[in-house]
């Protein structure tokens, strides 16, 4: 695995390999990595012969009073992650200067209208213009066949699957499954943050979301009253909801009974973390 911090280098390196018509995944991420992304490596090395990782804390991505300064780095534990796995051609640890040269404020900015701005969007403004202009300039200067994406994201993953299509970008965008602890947290870095009692309240996110897809199946009509009674859940658990919506998996407006796949989005505070899940649901099961 070599480590490559320049632009230059790095296509200069992938230019070799396209030459050797070696086709290229790449799994974007912001480091302090945990099983749920080196999934993600494994995914990539299974779709393509050679796979680049990149790790780039990204300032654009984050509100004036959210976690940047805070966000964990664990440069030396994630190299010898990404190196265990066998599996890593390139690292990609670009310096902020390298990525943000003229500075954030004067660089061009990638606006996905409209789902960026609901949900995770409306909770945090500006935070998928500043997925959606990272991702952009990564995979402009990658270039992979493939760009691999958790599900744990799914609002995320959605703005990346508009802009790729919208700005006829020459990449197959792939999700990848949700990884779990056993009690069905979803894995993120942001569970770092939790304390011994915060993690043990946790996974209640998950089981609001298991407790609202079964009532979907069990064909309860009422979705305003599943998402409240997820919110009080939420809230005697000891989470405090961001919000809870059930919502059309493909537009991602508030789903309709007759909709043919729904997801569930959560994202609640505890503590010092904002913990986001989501639950696909198969509609037509319960339309019958
Ligand atoms: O999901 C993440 O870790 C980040 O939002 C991403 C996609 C690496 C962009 O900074």
């Amino acid at each position: 695995m070599k480590i490559i911090h320049s632009i230059q280098e790095l296509r200069k390196e992938l230019h070799m390999r396209r030459f050797d018509k070696e086709r290229i995944s790449f799994v974007p991420t912001m480091g302090n990595l945990h099983e749920g992304h080196i999934s993600l490596i494994h995914r990539a090395a299974e779709k393509a012969d050679c796979v680049v990782a990149s790790i780039f804390v990204n300032p654009l991505q984050f509100g004036a009073n959210e976690d940047l300064e805070s966000y964990p780095s664990t440069p030396e534990e994630d190299e010898a992650q990404l190196l265990a796995t066998g599996s890593v051609d390139f690292l990609f640890r670009p310096r902020a200067d390298e990525i943000y040269p003229v500075g954030q404020e004067n660089h061009t900015i990638v606006e996905v209208p409209n789902i960026s701005d609901v949900y995770c969007g409306s909770s945090r403004p500006g935070h998928f213009r500043g997925v959606a202009t990272i991702v952009c300039k990564l995979l402009n200067i990658v270039q992979p066949d493939f760009a691999i994406f958790g599900n744990k994201d799914f609002q995320q993953l959605m703005v990346i699957r508009k802009m790729v299509e919208d700005l006829c970008l020459p990449v197959k965008v792939i999700g990848a499954d949700t990884a779990r602890a056993e009690d069905g947290l979803a894995l993120s870095s942001r569970n770092g943050y939790l304390t011994p009692e915060e993690r043990a309240i946790a996974p209640n996110l998950h089981k609001a979301l298991t407790q609202a897809k079964e009532a979907l199946l069990d064909g309860q009509a009422d979705i305003k009253g599943i998402e409240a009674r997820a919110n009080q859940f939420l809230d005697q658990s000891g989470l405090q909801p961001d919000y809870f919506e059930i919502c059309n998996a493909k537009t991602l407006e508030p789903a309709l009974r007759s909709d043919q796949q729904m997801v569930i989005l959560a994202a609640a505070y505890l503590g010092k973390a904002r913990l986001i899940d989501n639950m696909v649901v198969d509609g037509h099961k319960n339309n019958t």
